[in-house]
């Protein structure tokens, strides 16, 4: 915890969801509210589906800043809420609330987390093919800020309903081509053969299935991106694999970071302490019973 005192004028920010337990963004945002000198505190609010109504009411109650919103209320929060901004509104989710004076405005932070780790890197998403392997809520928001940048989409997932329902948004939004699979072995040989870079948004290979791989590592080539948005482990089993066979690898805690410091940034309107967030998130994820949380 940090060495800090709550006065009767700090601030109230926090995360809603179920599981909050092994959240790393506590300490992210602590961290950065220290290191600015701002007397504001982040608390987990562990709130079940049914009582997602109440806790948001409670937010405006009392007098609660800003929320982080994590699974399972990222979409379920949205008619809950006074206003939505652009982004979050196409996604359809919802990770970030901003109290303004009483007034409950949604953005989606996962999105240009995304696109910021991306870019940081030197990767460019305009007209690249991009495989995305999973079709869930951080998917919504990869697949479509992805689109906006101007890339080729072919989703993959287990169900393939999910991923025909997340191609045919982005297909409306767009007005482009997106093919959607099943997550199966012919599939994704043909997939990743034309794909330039791999995001995987599954939970497969997340902590404690360390062994396992949502693709088998030979299909990756020499030059691929490989994006596995997994921060828990920070080296997953097909980063590992996929640096051995010539691919660039990029981690989920950099996206982790970076959307958890544009969240920070609606709230205070101050720049984030990105050094600071990144360490503490990195610490955070070192301790034993860290376990993979979405946020
Ligand atoms: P998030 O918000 O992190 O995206 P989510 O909405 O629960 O979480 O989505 C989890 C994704 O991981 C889904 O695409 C899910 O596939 P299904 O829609 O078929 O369930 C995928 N996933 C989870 N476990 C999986 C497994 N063992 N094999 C393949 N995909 C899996």
């Amino acid at each position: 915890m940090p060495d800090r005192r709550i006065t009767g004028m700090t601030r109230i920010y926090g995360l809603m969801g179920d599981p909050v337990e092994h959240s790393v963004s506590p300490a992210m945002q602590n961290a950065a509210f220290e290191a600015r000198g701002l007397d504001a505190v982040y608390l987990p609010f562990k709130v079940k589906s049914q009582e997602l109504q109440p806790a948001i009411q409670g937010i405006r109650a009392l007098n609660i800043q800003g929320l982080n919103v994590t699974i399972p209320h990222k979409v379920a929060v949205i008619p809950f809420l006074d206003e939505l901004d652009p982004l979050a509104e196409n996604i359809g989710a919802v990770n970030t609330i901003v109290n303004e004076e009483d007034s409950l405005k949604g953005f989606n932070t996962d999105a240009s987390g995304f696109l910021k780790a991306l870019l940081s890197e030197g990767i460019q998403p305009e007209r690249k093919n991009v495989v995305i392997l999973g079709a869930g809520g951080a998917a919504r928001a990869i697949a479509f800020i992805l689109a906006d940048r101007g890339a080729n989409l072919i989703i993959l997932n287990r169900h393939i309903e999910a991923a025909q329902d997340l191609a045919d948004r982005i297909v409306n939004l767009f007005r482009r081509e997106v093919q959607a699979l099943e997550m199966k072995p012919g599939n994704l040989q043909t997939a990743l053969k034309s794909g330039d870079i791999i995001v995987n948004t599954t939970s497969v290979g997340m902590s404690p299935g360390l062994s396992e791989t949502p693709v088998p590592p030979s299909l990756i080539q020499r030059g691929q991106v490989v994006f596995d948005i997994i921060y828990n482990p920070v080296r997953t089993r097909l980063m590992d694999e996929s640096k051995k066979r010539g691919a660039k690898v990029i981690g989920g805690v950099e996206m982790l970071v970076q959307q958890g410091a544009a969240a920070y940034e609606h709230w205070t309107g101050q720049e984030a302490p990105i050094e600071v967030m990144r360490q503490a998130a990195l610490k955070a994820l070192e301790e034993p019973d860290k376990r993979s949380n979405p946020d």
